[in-house]
């Protein structure tokens, strides 16, 4: 595996890049605030600005580690939409998995998939892992597509995982593993 750290990755629509501290803003006002896009995370909407500043600086900190895979998702007109990372990373097992969230306003338009995929062909192409795994809330259909849309395979239920806001929820899961990447590649 290779070090290769959070890379600037250049998509038809967005760029996902590093995060610096003066996202803080626009983070802040177009997703960390918004409960309609933290209803389905285990975080809480950020009740002010110094929340996301707070966050940022500890975010751009891991970018000392190399092995810290943290994109912030922005289009290619400059506007910041959403974030997308290694939630959780083995190098033991050359695998990891993945998180995103996208500004409301820019829903159902196809970014998170095109983030997704990104990710996914650098993560095998140039870290050198070998499986990228991602879950979602049962009650989360959208994300679900979005890891069908990538050419994830599903691999079952978690019943009764997590609790969320009070809730509890079943836990489904995708995963990807280079074999299928190379093959829907051909
Ligand atoms: C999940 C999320 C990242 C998706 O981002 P996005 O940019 O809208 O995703 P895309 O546009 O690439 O794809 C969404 C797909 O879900 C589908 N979809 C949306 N709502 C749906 C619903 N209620 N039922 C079924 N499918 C749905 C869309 O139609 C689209 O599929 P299609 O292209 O086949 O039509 C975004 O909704 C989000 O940020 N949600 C809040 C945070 C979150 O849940 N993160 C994921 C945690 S696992």
């Amino acid at each position: 595996m290779h070090d290769v750290g959070t890379k600037t990755l250049r998509g038809q629509r967005v760029v996902l890049r590093r995060f610096t501290r003066n996202d803080a803003e626009a983070m802040f006002k177009n997703w960390a605030s918004d409960p309609r896009v933290t209803e389905t995370v285990t975080w809480h909407p950020h009740k002010d600005v110094n929340e996301t500043k707070e966050l940022l600086k500890i975010w751009v900190n891991d970018y000392k580690n190399p092995w810290t895979y943290r994109w912030a998702i922005e289009t290619n007109e400059g506007t910041l939409i959403g974030s997308i990372d290694f939630v959780a990373f083995s190098e033991a097992h050359l695998s990891g998995e993945v998180g995103y969230c996208l500004a409301y306003d820019y829903w159902n338009q196809g970014y998170a998939t095109e983030a997704l995929n990104l990710l996914i062909g650098f993560m095998f192409e140039e870290v050198g892992l070998n499986r990228i795994e991602a879950k979602y809330l049962v009650v989360n259909p959208a994300s679900k597509r979005v890891m069908e849309k990538v050419g994830m395979q599903f691999e079952g239920v978690h019943r009764q995982m997590y609790r969320i806001k009070g809730r509890t929820h079943d836990l489904g899961r995708y995963a990807i593993v280079k074999d299928d990447y190379e093959k829907n590649r051909r």
